[in-house]
This record gives C-alpha cells, structure tokens and sequence, in this order.
C-alpha cells in the first residue's frame, strides 16, 4: 500500500514508544490511603483485600514502607468505635482523638510525608451521614459547617498539611479556610472533594470504616447522601462546585469516584488551573482485586493501566489503595 502517514512508526520498538509516550505515572503522584483504629493489632479488611486496619502502634512501618517506595503523600481514615459516636459526631473535634494522635505521631517521625486529612462527620456519627441529621430527617448544612471547622483545625494543629473536606456542604471550603487562618494556619493547605458524587462505589469503605447510614426507629435517616453528594447524571454541576472551591480558596480540585467520571476530569482540567486529583475509591479497588483473586485479569497491568487513565484524562494526583503496589511496580518496569 502506498501510505504517508503510518502510525506503527513510532510503536515498533520499546525505546520508540517510551519517546513519545505523552503521560508517565510517579509515585509522587500518589495519596495513599490509611485506615487507622483504637485496636492494637491490625486488621484485615472484608471487601478490600490487601488493605488494613492499621493501630496506631503500626501505622508507622507502613508509612515508612510508602516513603521507601516514592510516596510523598497519605490520608487518613478513621475507625471510630461505637461508643465515641454521637448524633453531631463532636468526636472529630477531640484533640486527643484518634486522627489527631495518628497525624502528630507521623509528622514527628517522618516530618516530609504530607499528611492529608478526611473532613467530614461520618465516621464519628451514630447515624452515618457527612453532617447532623434533624429529627425531620434533614441533613443540616450551616451547623454542620461549625463541627467541620474545629475539625480541620484540630488537624492543623496537630500537624496535618492538606485538610480534604469530604462532606460536600455548601460554603464549607471558605468556612475552612477562614477559621485556618483566624487560628494562625495560613500554610495549611485545602484539597477539596469538590465534584463528589453520590456513588454505590463508596461501599467497601463503608465497610472499613463501619460508616454507612444507619436505620433508626427515633428519628428519620436518609438511606442515602444524594441531598448533598452530586447525582451521577450531572457534569455541568462539577464545573459550578469547581467554580465555588476556587473561589471559596481551595488549593487543589478533587473529583471522586475516578474510573466512571474521567469526563469530570477531563472538563475540570480544562475549567481551572489548579491541580486536578481524582480519587480511585474503594468499589473500584475491590473490583480489580476480585477479578484478580479469580484470575480473570492481570492486577499488575490492569492497576497501571487504570492509574495512567486518570493522568491521561488530567489529573495530576491520584488517590488509591493501589499506590504501594504500584510505586513497587513502576520501579521494576521495563516498558
Ligand atoms: C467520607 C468519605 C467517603 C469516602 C471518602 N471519604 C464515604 C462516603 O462519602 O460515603 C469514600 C472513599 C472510598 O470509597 O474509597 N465522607
């Protein structure tokens, strides 16, 4: 055939490819996730092979393990026990309280890991849900914003660097923001779940964290959060939040789930200039994992196939329970 144009040019051999290979993954590309609990041992977690319920006593080897791996950045995930939880989840404000304890114990040993931070009720509430439910069975915006502020400041202080509000109120970044600076934490960054949908993939970690809305005969409880996560038929809606998080003064734009909202993040990167991450949760996790306890597919490709979709779509950073295992794979890839 006489063809100008062949684009197998330029795939015939590995050092062809790497030339023109338009994105790359590093592990400085990656927040790792961390469940913490009161216990003293770890524990394994149902839906989420691999992934654990860390003590506060071993928290540490893993988070050293991450920083020998290339991870620069972890969040933290609380599993609050039940007595702790209450209907305004006042909890999340203890200094004492696990997370902040979890956050000065790393910072002291590893003072370079960024330590990203979860703001939201749902674990420390008894009924399950990112606020305070009225009796009317209400998700209340305004009050819950005042719990979420202490919150993050409770983080800040005790050495958190990046505070993730989760709980997707409105006004709650600008909230935050203010009552950092009023406290004297200016340098603390704010990454923001800013197009956060209401997704079935989230229930995994519900499971980890024993956090899913409760049934309760006293009072009405939404069986879900679609009055405050976004609905999964929306797109137009992520650029408003966007708008709002950068306005209100967020640092960095996240969207969540990952994998079925790639569009998100291709609109967002093309909206704002600020770092995009997109968050590849739990449901997706526990779906690679299964299939591949199974043998149906091959979890090393598949896990950096996926992660280099979000950098190709235009995130800048990735959230998954993956990162260890992928940090250790890019460092032995040849191709
Ligand atoms: C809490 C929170 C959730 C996730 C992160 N922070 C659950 C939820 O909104 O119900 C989900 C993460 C995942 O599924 O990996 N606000």
């Amino acid at each position: 055939m006489d063809l100008t144009y062949r684009p197998r040019r330029l795939r015939r051999t590995h050092s062809l490819r790497a030339m023109v290979r338009e994105n790359l993954l590093s592990p400085s590309d990656f927040i790792y996730p961390l469940f913490v609990h009161q216990g003293s041992q770890e524990e394994e977690i149902g839906a989420m092979p691999g992934a654990k319920r860390w003590s506060l006593d071993n928290v540490l080897n893993e988070v050293h393990r991450a920083w020998g791996l290339g991870i620069r950045c972890i969040v933290l995930f609380p599993k609050i026990s039940e007595d702790l939880k209450s209907e305004d989840g006042s909890e999340c404000f203890n200094e004492n309280g696990l997370i902040p304890r979890a956050i000065s114990l790393i910072k002291k040993e590893l003072p370079d890991m960024t330590v990203m931070t979860d703001v939201a009720l749902d674990p420390y509430s008894c009924d399950g849900h990112d606020g305070i439910v009225s009796k009317e069975g209400i998700v209340l915006n305004d009050e819950t914003i005042e719990q979420l502020c202490r919150q993050a400041v409770v983080q800040a202080q005790a050495g958190a660097d990046l505070i993730g509000p989760s709980d997707m109120m409105d006004g709650r970044v600008g909230a935050i923001r203010e009552a950092l600076d009023d406290e004297g934490f200016a340098p603390v960054g704010i990454i923001s779940y800013t197009a956060k949908y209401s997704s079935a993939y989230y229930g995994p970690f519900r499971e980890a964290l024993d956090s899913a809305p409760r049934l309760d005969t006293r009072k009405v409880i939404p069986k879900d959060k679609s009055t405050y996560q976004m609905d999964p038929a929306n797109s137009r809606e992520a650029i408003i939040e966007a708008q709002l998080d950068e306005q209100e003064g967020a640092d960095i734009l996240m969207v969540k789930p990952g994998l079925a909202y790639l569009d998100i993040i291709y609109r967002l990167r093309e909206e704002s200039e600020l770092p995009i991450a997109a968050y590849n949760v739990s449901g997706e996790y526990a779906m690679v994992k299964a299939a591949a306890q199974k043998g149906w597919i091959d979890e090393r490709s598949v896990v950096l196939e996926t992660l280099l979709s979000f950098k190709r779509a235009g995130a800048d950073l990735i959230l998954t329970y993956h990162a260890c295992d992928a940090a250790g794979w890019l460092r032995n890839q040849l191709d």
